[in-house]
């Protein structure tokens, strides 16, 4: 399922691969990302994609120290090498975690846990087992975020998301667009507390929710 879902991207000889969606919302996130993550400690990025994000996210934020990680080896190489050409200290080797798994990371491992684009590609007992597991990853005072796009009620935001969201269960009908609402009764369920949704360009949202 998700993983034959392959992120549209060039690589470059150098091993980082960059991808287009991730260059235009990175300018977007990181100016959101300002209000919502914790001003220290160890941010947990799941489904970390070609690495661009971290490496974009690790500079603009160099009092965190950042952990990418993503179940494709390939995606991973990917991370690496956005971290050896970036040079930056606060940027870790990428995690392999499959978010259908057991994370292999110990109890309140990181302040926060940020995963871009990931929800509408999992099927929605997965996005349970995920709150789940970062609800344990996560240190006392902790922020889950997820930027994506989302349902609102049973709406699309716009006729282009329709046809995505049909697009994507076409491929597989376990995954699709979540509606903001039923993320926030599993983040709940998960022992989450709102704090923000954020509305972000093409429609897109970032949701955070406190430990
Ligand atoms: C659409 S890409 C998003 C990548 C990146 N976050 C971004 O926005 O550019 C989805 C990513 O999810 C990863 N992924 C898919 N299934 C996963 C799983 N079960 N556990 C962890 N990562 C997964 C894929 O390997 C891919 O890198």
């Amino acid at each position: 399922m998700v993983r034959h879902i392959v992120q549209s991207a060039n690589q470059a000889a150098d091993g980082r691969r960059t991808a287009p969606a991730a260059l235009r919302n990175v300018g977007p996130l990181v100016e959101a990302l300002k209000l919502r993550l914790p001003s220290k400690g160890r941010v947990l990025e799941l489904a970390s994609g070609t690495g661009q994000h971290a490496a974009a996210f690790a500079e603009a934020f160099p009092e965190l120290n950042w952990s990418p990680s993503d179940v494709d080896p390939d995606q991973r190489e990917s991370i690496t090498a956005w971290q050896r050409e970036s040079g930056l200290k606060n940027l870790a080797e990428p995690l392999a975690i499959d978010v259908s798994a057991p994370w292999p990371v110990a109890r309140g491992f990181a302040v926060s846990v940020l995963t871009i684009n990931l929800l509408h590609l999992i099927p929605k007992p997965l996005v349970s087992r995920l709150f789940e597991e970062a609800h344990g990853a996560l240190s006392e005072n902790g922020r889950m975020i997820v930027y994506g796009p989302f349902l609102r009620g049973s709406a699309y935001a716009s006729d282009g998301d329709r046809a995505f969201d049909a697009s994507l269960r076409t491929r597989d009908p376990a995954i699709g667009y979540k509606s903001l609402e039923a993320v926030s009764d599993i983040a709940h369920a998960a022992g989450f507390a709102p704090i923000a949704v954020d509305a972000m360009p093409a429609n897109n949202l970032l949701l955070t929710f406190g430990t």
